[in-house]
């Protein structure tokens, strides 16, 4: 095992974008911040030097992290913010995943500007299961605010009282708007490249809340990997990532050589401002060595890159992935399952005796069966581990409360308000489970829920439009190479059916990646509960952790 030290450092930094100064928290000072570069096996220390005005978690997003939560970051459930003027160092062990993930904030929306690549290189002595690449590149895709620099205190109070959040204005290819931006042209991000070579891009969505779209022009893309485990290569001319999610790419330089946009655009979640910008797609630019003039423009994926709100675009490529399922990469996909699950994911009424709502008895929330978390103040792990009661109960559903046509127009009133709760799922250790999550257009009409698991991946195993049904749909799942992801979108007006192994123990969050529908409450918490080994039980704590009882903490709910 091989161990490397970081040091991030989070503080107030002044940039210039689009023809105004903002003063942003980041780390390190840069946007997308530093990369986390290792090889399967290695162990990380990352020691987070927190320089800003809040308190502040960090996670590192589809990192398994076995048997020790206490490094899994997510505020409120694993561990309590990192008071300003504080450190504390995570430890991130890389066991099986292979490829590319990001590291994030887990605090509010801070992940806007507080997030950076993960890198995983195979174990040293061995190689990619695809030839290996003349080059690479790391494409950060991040999203962008009109109020950036006030975001975290503009949530902090908004969020409380359900009310709208602020809208992104923009996208960014490694922290840049690109050609169509005003005042941004001189930034634009560039990759060079040589005729006849072939690029590994390690593609990240770290945007907030939105969906994309992501295209070469002329180039077709060959998809490798996604969410740090192989994949079956996939031709595309075009790829859609949820936010949260990675995918590997390679491309072969066999065009005229020249000047071509790489570009990302939003297709779905997300309504966007456009008011200070020309353009909301964001580019970048591929540039070829040689003599061609520069004087015409790059040329645009006009054809590939498809165009908001094309559902059949993003479904048609998210379900054609498969994983690679070889010999030196098996699929191990659970086949007898002990516990199912329908988990319902909806857009809808809270109730509102635990907050003042400005507009009556209810406001706009999310839900998961009917139950829209809200975070304790002391964290999950620590009241699970020290027996706290109070902090939250053990009864989060199986199944919904009342079972209607999802994708229907006919709902029952009461199937559309939910109750603030913080009910935990408790499993045994080593449970099969089978997950059905089914999306429901109950308020604002269907949108898609990129459900992410921490602790674990999941295969895919069947997906649908619709309303799921138990009995023809099973039939059809895919339990020879299903996609084996952290991230998966439930598709608007649609199922999708997910396999894991409970052997992971510890407390670990399943939330909705889209950051607006998690703060509205479209999340839950998963307990494995210890198996009769040291080997098969979660760690303890390590000596430090932050505390959850800082005034700042206070002042700030
Ligand atoms: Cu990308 Cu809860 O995380
Ligand atoms: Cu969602």
């Amino acid at each position: 095992t091989n161990v490397h030290y970081y040091d991030f450092v989070l503080r107030e930094t002044n940039i210039t974008k689009n023809c105004t100064s903002w003063s942003l928290l980041l780390v390190n000072d840069s946007l997308p911040g530093p990369t986390i570069q290792v090889h399967k096996g290695d162990l990380v220390f990352v020691n987070v030097h927190n320089q800003g005005d809040y308190g502040v978690t960090l996670h590192w997003h589809g990192v398994k992290q076995p048997r020790n939560p206490w490094s899994d970051g997510p505020e409120y459930i694993t561990q309590c913010p990192i008071p300003p003027g504080t450190n504390f160092t995570y430890e991130v062990n890389f066991t099986t995943e292979e490829g590319t993930l990001l590291w994030h904030a887990h605090s509010d929306w801070t992940r806007a500007t507080v997030h950076g690549a993960i890198v995983i290189l195979p174990e040293e002595g061995n190689t990619y299961p695809f030839p290996k690449p003349d080059g690479e590149e790391i494409i950060v895709l991040g999203s962008w605010y009109s109020q950036g620099d006030e975001l975290n205190a503009v949530l902090a109070e908004d969020l409380d009282e359900g009310a709208d959040v602020p809208r992104s204005v923009g996208y960014m290819i490694n922290g840049e708007f690109g050609d169509f931006v005003a005042c941004s042209q001189d930034s634009t991000y560039h990759m060079y490249v040589d005729y006849g070579k072939t690029y590994h891009l390690r593609i990240i969505n770290a945007a907030v809340s939105a969906e994309l779209f992501f295209a070469i022009a002329d180039h077709n893309l060959t998809v490798v990997g996604m969410d740090a485990a192989y994949t079956k290569p996939l031709v595309s001319p075009y790829i859609m990532l949820s936010p949260g999610s990675t995918i590997d790419v390679l491309f072969t330089a066999n065009q005229t050589p020249g000047r071509y946009y790489m570009a990302a655009r939003r297709y779905s979640s997300e309504s966007t401002d456009v008011t200070n910008f020309d353009h909301v797609v964001t580019t970048a630019i591929i540039q070829y060595s040689g003599n061609y003039s520069l004087d015409s423009s790059p040329i645009f994926p006009n054809r590939s890159l498809p165009s908001y709100f094309d559902y059949d675009a993003a479904d048609s490529f998210i379900f054609m992935l498969r994983s690679l399922a070889s010999e030196g990469h098996p699929s191990d996909v659970p086949l007898n399952i002990t516990r199912r699950m329908f988990i319902v994911a909806s857009i809808s009424e809270i109730l509102c005796p635990h907050h003042d709502c400005v507009i009556g008895p209810t406001t706009i929330g999310s839900s998961l069966n009917n139950q829209s978390w809200e975070n304790p103040s002391t964290d999950v792990l620590q009241a699970y581990y020290k027996n706290i009661s109070g902090v939250y109960t053990a009864d989060f559903p199986d199944f919904p409360p009342v079972f209607y046509n999802w994708t229907g127009d006919d709902m029952p009133e009461e199937s559309g308000v939910s109750d603030k709760v913080t009910k935990v799922k408790m499993l045994e250790y080593n449970e099969s489970v089978e997950i059905v999550f089914q999306g429901s257009d109950i308020l604002r009409g269907a949108e898609s829920h990129p459900m992410h698991m921490h602790g674990y991946s999941f295969y895919v195993v069947g997906h649908g439009l619709g309303n799921f049904d138990n009995v023809t749909d099973p039939l059809n799942y895919n339990l020879v190479d299903p996609v084996l992801v952290n991230t998966f979108a439930v598709p608007r007006d649609g199922w999708i059916a997910i396999r894991f192994v409970a052997n992971n123990p510890g407390v670990w969050f399943w939330h909705c990646h889209i950051d607006r529908h998690m703060s509205w409450g479209m999340e839950t918490v998963f307990i494995i509960k210890d198996g009769d080994t040291e080997e098969t039980s979660m760690r303890g704590p390590p000596s430090y952790m932050p505390p959850c009882e800082d005034s700042y903490n206070i002042a700030r709910m």
